[in-house]
């Protein structure tokens, strides 16, 4: 996969539909770029995908929900490929506030989003969304300050952001089709990757945040950069906390980048 892929739409867990794609990082893999719709009383869209990959991913949506229907975006963070749909959507959906944080909310100032279509939420506060409340929280891991995940709950599952994710060698269907030790490479990789400070983090304050994901016992994960892994909190758990002592990623060096290039033919 050389390009930026929409898969197209998938059952994610109990309650909720994933819009799958996937975004080549060279060298490295496939990265899976996911958001969700949680099909709540009042309708949640979880992040807004790739931008690279607006037509595909605006019709894939369509075909979901009337965009007037929904009510609430929640914006996990403000990378590129969490908000890369973020303004369409929102012209398309009158009726939908943007959850985010202050942070978030600042970040996306600079996107020109008007701050009547915010709503604030800050981990451990809750949002009614008619027929059940989804918790806000902090995943362990994250790659920007305003990150916020999400606990349904009705059905218990766990929004993680980009904590749990994977770099993959090809699409699965589900995290339980990844032979299990391309599955702890990729999430091992991923978090040193996605969170570089984790090497200096205290070890004892942050397994604790790993026990609060323990604590919820989720019925299923699903992760922006990883096929829904039901059943599987555990072994989640057990890869990114091995991430803690793992080398922390240096990606390469120019050097190290035309070395790579002439060895896949492309330099
Ligand atoms: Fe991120
Ligand atoms: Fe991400």
């Amino acid at each position: 996969m050389d390009v930026p892929t929409m898969i197209g739409i998938r059952s994610g867990a109990a309650d909720t539909t994933s819009l799958v794609s996937y975004f080549p990082i060279p060298f490295y893999g496939i990265l899976p770029v996911n958001a969700f719709l949680i099909r709540a009383a009042q309708p949640v869209l979880v992040d807004t995908g790739l931008g690279a990959l607006r037509d595909p991913f605006m019709n894939n949506l369509r075909t979901l929900i009337d965009l007037r229907d929904l009510r609430w975006l929640w914006l996990t963070h403000t990378d590129a490929d969490h908000m890369g749909n973020l303004l369409p959507i929102l012209a398309e959906a009158p009726n939908a506030r943007v959850v985010t944080t202050f942070l978030g909310m600042g970040k996306m100032a600079l996107h020109q989003l008007p701050l009547d279509r915010v709503y604030l939420l800050n981990p451990g506060q809750r949002l009614d969304v008619g027929d059940r409340e989804l918790l806000c929280l902090k995943p362990p891991t994250f790659d920007a300050p305003e990150t916020t995940g999400i606990f349904d709950t009705a059905t218990r599952v766990l929004f993680s952001a980009d904590c749990f994710g994977a770099l993959m060698k090809e699409p699965a269907e589900s995290a339980a089709d990844i032979a299990a030790d391309d599955l702890r490479e990729g999430v091992v990789t991923w978090t040193t990757i996605d969170a570089p400070w984790l090497a200096t983090a205290d070890k004892y304050q942050w397994i604790r945040s790993l026990d609060r994901i323990r604590g919820l016992d989720p019925t299923g994960i699903l992760c922006s950069h990883l096929p829904p892994a039901i059943g599987l909190t555990d072994t989640l758990l057990l890869h990114i906390a091995s991430a803690y002592s793992a080398m922390p990623f240096s990606g390469p060096d120019q050097a190290a980048l035309e070395g790579l290039m002439k060895g896949s033919g492309s330099g």
